[in-house]
């Protein structure tokens, strides 16, 4: 049994005892499970300060500690994953160019989707192809990419990602190969609905009306119903179908709950809202992964499933190689390497003063620990900053030491 504060309960915790009699409380019993917040808030309003639970399971533990911030705890959890796949120069090369090629054909096949034009599935179904063969041989590799260029268009660019995590998340999880490329294929296209949407209501900067939200989400509908008219089986769609729907079962268009959403529904909820919140748009600049993943865990067992989740967090790293991020001393720097036993403290390449002015290149081995030792407090975006070029060859120089 532990003993933890009630402003420290979660969902799904088992409570086994109060701190004090529960007779003097408004609870029938004092042995329950916490189903929703309500309950948590019902316990404080009784004065309740602590609760003797049954111990949550050591990985819930350790995510527990990763929202409430002790991240001695998320380094472990992400060390239990990150070596098995090591960057390769020659496979984070290629998965570069697959990256580049696919950004540019998902873009016109959805763009000739707006203009009216005839679907090219052959072009969407090449590139899930490829997504899948890369991520089967490396599980990260084309994750790791995602972030590191310039994103010129939002829609476009997120429609890859999606189909890029989505796969990299199905290989964690164990699925095979024609599962991932499933998930791959529908990530490409989850979004495809929004073609059909009204620009002006999609590019809204502001807030949207309830009669625009409305038509905003009859895109998964829309698109659904496009892409069964071209051909694709239901059985193919589901990540495109239910990837706005929630594990409590607020979500559209069905109003699914846990139970009934695919894994394929599941992982599309995970990476569309990762992806969602961690990109940069027209009007928002995106959040930073660590802060992004804490929020995201607050809306585990609400929004989102809670076991996907944890996949997820063991998956993306928290900085990607070729992040580009900003010091605590404010110099500039990219990542060059992801540390296998701190993920959070990677190897960084400095190549910027606070100024903004160009120095010589600095390799700093942030795992290193020294007593005034730098950290990294931020992501920037790469549109603000040109990155020289010979970085990337001390990135691959790096890598190839590995
Ligand atoms: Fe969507």
């Amino acid at each position: 049994m532990d003993k933890v504060p009630v402003s420290s309960l979660r969902i799904g915790d088992h409570v086994l005892k109060f701190d004090r009699s529960w007779l003097g409380t408004d609870f029938l019993s004092h042995k329950f499970i916490i189903k929703d917040q309500a309950t948590i808030d019902r316990l404080s309003a009784n004065g309740i300060e602590f609760v003797f639970i049954q111990p949550r399971r050591e990985e819930e533990k350790k995510i527990t500690d990763l929202y409430e911030g002790r991240s001695d705890e998320l380094i472990n959890v992400l060390a239990q994953e990150a070596p098995k796949h090591q960057l390769n120069l020659k496979e984070f090369n290629h998965a570069t160019d697959v990256y580049t090629q696919s950004v540019t054909m998902v873009g016109s096949v959805l763009s000739d989707i707006r203009s009216g034009k005839s679907f090219n599935n052959s072009a969407i179904r090449s590139i899930s192809d490829s997504i899948a063969k890369v991520t089967v041989r490396n599980r990260g590799v084309l994750a790791s990419v995602t972030k590191l260029q310039k994103h010129d268009d939002y829609t476009f660019h997120h429609s890859m990602n999606v189909s890029v995590f989505a796969a990299s998340l199905a290989a964690h999880l164990g699925m095979k190969e024609n599962e991932i490329e499933r998930v791959a294929n529908a990530g490409l296209v989850h979004d495809i609905g929004k073609m059909l949407i009204p620009q002006e209501i999609l590019n809204k900067p502001g807030k949207l009306t309830d009669s625009e939200f409305i038509i905003m989400k009859q895109h998964v509908q829309r698109g659904y119903d496009f892409l069964l008219k071209q051909g694709m089986r239901p059985e193919m769609l589901k990540l495109v179908l239910e990837h706005h729907e929630r594990h409590d079962g607020s979500g559209y268009p069905n109003g699914l709950s846990d139970e009934q959403i695919s894994i394929d529904g599941k992982i599309g909820a995970v990476v569309d809202i990762y992806d969602a919140i961690t990109s940069d748009r027209v009007y928002n600049k995106g959040m930073a992964a660590t802060s992004a993943l804490k929020l995201m865990f607050s809306w585990t067992d609400s929004h989102i499933n809670k076991s996907v989740f944890e996949f997820f967090i063991k998956n993306v790293g928290i900085y990607p190689v070729g992040s580009l991020v900003m010091m605590s001393t404010q110099e500039f720097a990219i990542v060059g390497k992801t540390n296998n036993n701190k993920p959070t403290d990677p190897i960084v390449i400095v190549f910027m003063n606070k100024n903004g002015e160009r120095t010589p290149l600095k390799v700093v081995d942030l795992s290193k620990s020294a007593i005034d030792r730098q950290k990294i407090i931020g992501l920037i975006n790469p549109e603000n900053v040109t990155v020289p070029k010979d970085v990337y060859k001390y990135i691959d120089n790096l890598n190839k030491i590995a």
